[in-house]
């Protein structure tokens, strides 16, 4: 039987946060030692690219997301870690794939729409040809399927497209990849508008943080007077549900939801609560990177491992795609 291949991207522009985590890393980590499933997880500096960017930067942050990554769990026995630039096949399959991909389509996408108005300096050919590199990233491994927010299902629809187009016209078999809908797939933001970004500032906990900072954070996320008929569904209060959730169970979000109808809910207390749950799963989590940062010639040796292993399965898909495409 064959694996299912399911891939994790995440753009080198900064250190990881709980959205990250919850949302592609957990998920990801626990099908580690599933022998139905092979997990490869890729850090997208081609990627980052895209936006402007300081080479010094850029070069710190491919290095924390991959220990990041690291000090989360990920098992280099049972899953693939690779930095994209070093599988050069990323970006020659991207190359093949453009053939099929108009540039009306790509212009259109509120993704390419929305950095252009942030970066109305830098609107360039790598930032429209971001979601046909994506593309590349996810069918090159014959992906199946891959934790994503719900923001980069454009980006996956456009994959879709260029799987179909790809194996109508030249008759590969790639597969249409789904989104994989992990527990933290869309974790809210702190400040109670939108989800957790990294370019929001306010609305994120850094897997970094101690108790301290997380009670900090967490005493800023706006709250109401704790009692109503229903507890809201949007807002600071909806985020601190769903954290509860996420790390006391639904058991605990439900007792919270009978509070707010009944007696009232304490805000104090439950955040004080939420931070100690919050930093019970990031300890260890920040005790392993501690380690990792003392041993980069173990976190070198993992990554090369990782791109070779990587380069093998990519190499296959490029080679029969060259081959279809008349190229071989
Ligand atoms: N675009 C993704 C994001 O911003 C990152 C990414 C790049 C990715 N290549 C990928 C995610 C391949 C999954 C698979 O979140």
């Amino acid at each position: 039987m064959t694996k299912k291949r399911v891939l994790s991207g995440i753009r080198a522009t900064g250190r990881l946060h709980l959205g990250n985590y919850l949302g592609m890393v957990k998920g990801m980590v626990a099908l580690q030692g599933n022998p139905d499933y092979e997990p490869l997880f890729m850090v997208a500096d081609l990627h980052a690219m895209t936006t402007p960017f300081d080479p010094q930067i850029l070069k710190k942050n491919i290095r924390e997301v991959v220990l990041d990554y690291l000090a989360a769990g990920l098992d280099p026995k049972s899953a693939i870690l690779f930095i994209q630039s070093q599988v050069p096949q990323h970006v020659e399959l991207a190359y093949l794939f453009s053939t099929v991909v108009s540039i009306a389509r790509l212009s259109h996408l509120p993704t390419y729409k929305e950095k252009v108005k942030q970066y109305p300096e830098s609107n360039t050919i790598a930032l429209l040809y971001y979601p046909v590199l994506m593309a590349s990233d996810i069918l090159l491994y014959k992906t199946n399927s891959l934790p994503v927010g719900d923001d980069q299902l454009p980006h996956l629809e456009v994959t879709g497209e260029v799987a179909k187009k790809m194996n109508n016209l030249y008759g590969t078999d790639f597969p249409e990849p789904k989104q994989m809908k992990t527990e933290g797939h869309y974790v809210p933001s702190l400040t109670g508008e939108g989800k957790m970004s990294k370019s929001v500032e306010g609305s994120y906990v850094n897997l970094t943080d101690n108790l301290e900072t997380i009670k900090t954070k967490l005493a800023k996320v706006p709250t109401d007077s704790g009692r109503g008929n229903k507890a809201p569904e949007e807002g600071g209060v909806h985020t601190l549900m769903t954290l509860v959730e996420l790390f006391g169970g639904e058991k605990k979000r439900k007792e919270y939801e009978k509070q707010y109808q009944r007696s009232g809910i304490k805000y104090q207390g439950l955040k004080n609560e939420l931070a100690g749950a919050i930093y019970e799963e990031l300890k260890p989590i920040q005790e392993e990177r501690k380690k990792l940062e003392k041993d980069p010639e173990y976190v070198e040796k993992v990554l090369r491992e990782g791109a070779k292993k990587a380069r093998q399965i990519a190499s296959q898909t490029v080679v029969e795609v060259k081959e279809k495409m008349g190229l071989l």
